[in-house]
């Protein structure tokens, strides 16, 4: 697990990123922040859309914008909410942790509580590259 100081910043900065969510339709605003090996952070939030499907949740937003920099090798993502009980990332951006964060720490922070696990412990038996060898 990162640094108790680390996370609290990392914390610090998805709760900034948050206040840029645009959640018209739900009004569930949410933030997140990825930290990358080289120490730079990328913040994200939900970006939603008329077409409900378009929407895109603040992890994917935060974790794509880390690559298309070309961060390789996220160490932490954290994930601030409204309320204050932890958000768990929904089943989409567990996927794309287990695609980009392998082995990062994931930090759920509500205004009164906070939760943190390994992207493995959240997607256990997870469909990865593993899965293709051989048929690609
Ligand atoms: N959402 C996130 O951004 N992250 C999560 O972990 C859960 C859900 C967003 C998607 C949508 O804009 C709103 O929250 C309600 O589902």
């Amino acid at each position: 697990m990162i640094a108790a100081d680390i996370a609290d910043e990392l914390v610090a900065a998805a709760r900034e990123a948050r206040q840029r969510a645009y959640a018209p339709y739900s009004k569930f605003t949410v933030g997140a922040a990825v930290l990358c090996a080289d120490g730079r952070v990328f913040g994200g939030c939900n970006v939603e859309n008329a077409s409900f499907g378009a929407t895109v949740c603040a992890e994917r937003v935060a974790l794509f914008s880390a690559v298309a920099a070309g961060c390789r090798g996220i160490e932490a993502i954290a994930i601030a909410g409204p309320g204050g009980q932890p958000v768990p990332p929904c089943g989409i951006c567990r996927q794309v942790m287990v695609e980009l964060a392998p082995g990062a720490d994931v930090i759920m922070a509500g205004d009164e509580r906070t939760r943190a696990r390994t992207v493995a412990e959240l997607m256990p038996e997870a469909f990865d590259a593993g899965e293709l060898r051989g048929c690609t």
